[in-house]
């Protein structure tokens, strides 16, 4: 049987997530032809895609609407993202998402539309964190291809990420313990010691958007909550500690005093801080809200192993 292949294009190919995309579907190559939008074909990660076979195509998706219908033409599958860090602007993140909806409703040939997203932070919180707006511009690009997209919305999945345990490599000064001068390992965050947050190995990411196109139509208009595992962050570092064998301690902190560390150690500005503070407050005040019932639970899909921490941290040179 000759099986067609899918023309797939990757938002952030050169990525965490699109990263990890790309890389599971080149041990697909009989299912996918891949094509990469990246703003700079020439930098490394862009030409390392191109060296295994990866179509890389130019495109800003803050740019003009013409340059994106034609990084998606011919698409089967489109898997999009947005990064919010790069203005750490709600207002654009809601821009660059409502140009992806509008350019991918255009594209007739599109089958599958796979959206990375975050909940919304507001009504998840019941109204209590406002100002969370790397979630919040997420949630309101779904709800707008949900309402004003109905076409596309009967083709997307909608995939919610959790904390990387990635981003103790990315960055290790705000999610690795630091020693102190009696060689203790300390961490802090704004969480009591039993607070847990959902979080996943985001290489993980390819397997499950790859399971995803498999299932067909099965996970049209659903959302999917991407987690392997619910932990608290005193638990990861206790793990931590005794696997490099040494003392640490989880010292929980205000949320003001943690707004504070972010501004002076990571130079975040006061609205960033906040933002940044209030998601993770999101999981010390309601609980763990991705594993509520409106959400697929991507650990229970059948054949996704995802990795835990314990197999992460070995994994990984940490400490
Ligand atoms: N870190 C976490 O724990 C976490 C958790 C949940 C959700 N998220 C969300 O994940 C998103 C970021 O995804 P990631 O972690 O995969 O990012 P990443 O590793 O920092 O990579 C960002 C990717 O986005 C692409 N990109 C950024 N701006 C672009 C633009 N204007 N036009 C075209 N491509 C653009 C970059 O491509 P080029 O540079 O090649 O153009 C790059 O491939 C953020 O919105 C964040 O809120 C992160």
């Amino acid at each position: 049987m000759t099986v067609t292949k899918r023309n797939v294009v990757v938002i952030g190919a050169t990525g965490s997530q699109g990263g990890s995309v790309v890389t599971e579907f080149l041990k697909h190559p009989h299912l996918y032809h891949i094509r990469a939008i990246t703003r700079d074909p020439s930098k490394s990660k862009a030409q390392k895609l191109a060296a295994q076979g990866v179509e890389l195509f130019r495109a800003d998706l803050g740019g003009d609407r013409e340059n994106l219908a034609a990084a998606f033409a011919g698409a089967d599958v489109i898997y999009a993202l947005t990064d919010f860090w790069q203005h750490q602007s709600a207002a654009a993140e809601i821009q660059q998402g409502k140009a992806i909806a509008d350019t991918a409703a255009e594209i007739t040939t599109l089958r599958h539309f796979i959206w990375s997203a975050l909940p919304d932070p507001v009504a998840l919180s019941g109204g209590q964190f406002l100002n969370v707006h790397h979630w919040k511009g997420k949630s309101l690009v779904t709800e707008y291809i949900q309402t004003q997209k109905p076409d596309l919305w009967a083709k997307t999945t909608t995939i919610l990420f959790p904390n990387y345990f990635e981003n103790t490599l990315t960055y290790p000064h705000q999610y690795l313990p630091v020693k102190d001068d009696k060689g203790i390992y300390n961490v802090s965050f704004p969480h009591s010691p039993q607070t847990v947050m959902p979080n996943v190995a985001i290489r993980d990411t390819g397997k499950l958007v790859h399971l995803v196109l498999e299932a067909g139509a099965h996970y049209f208009t659903k959302t999917i909550a991407f987690w392997s595992e619910a932990i608290s962050e005193a638990d990861k570092l206790a793990e931590l500690g005794s696997y490099y064998k040494v003392p640490t301690r989880y010292q929980p902190s205000s949320a003001s005093e943690f707004q504070q560390l972010l501004k002076s150690r990571d130079g975040m500005s006061e609205d960033i801080a906040l933002d940044f503070t209030e998601q993770l407050l999101i999981f010390e005040k309601c609980g763990n809200v991705y594993a509520r019932e409106e959400f697929v639970q991507a650990k229970d899909i059948p054949g996704l192993k995802l990795q835990n921490w314990s197999e992460f941290i070995r994994q990984h040179k940490l400490l």
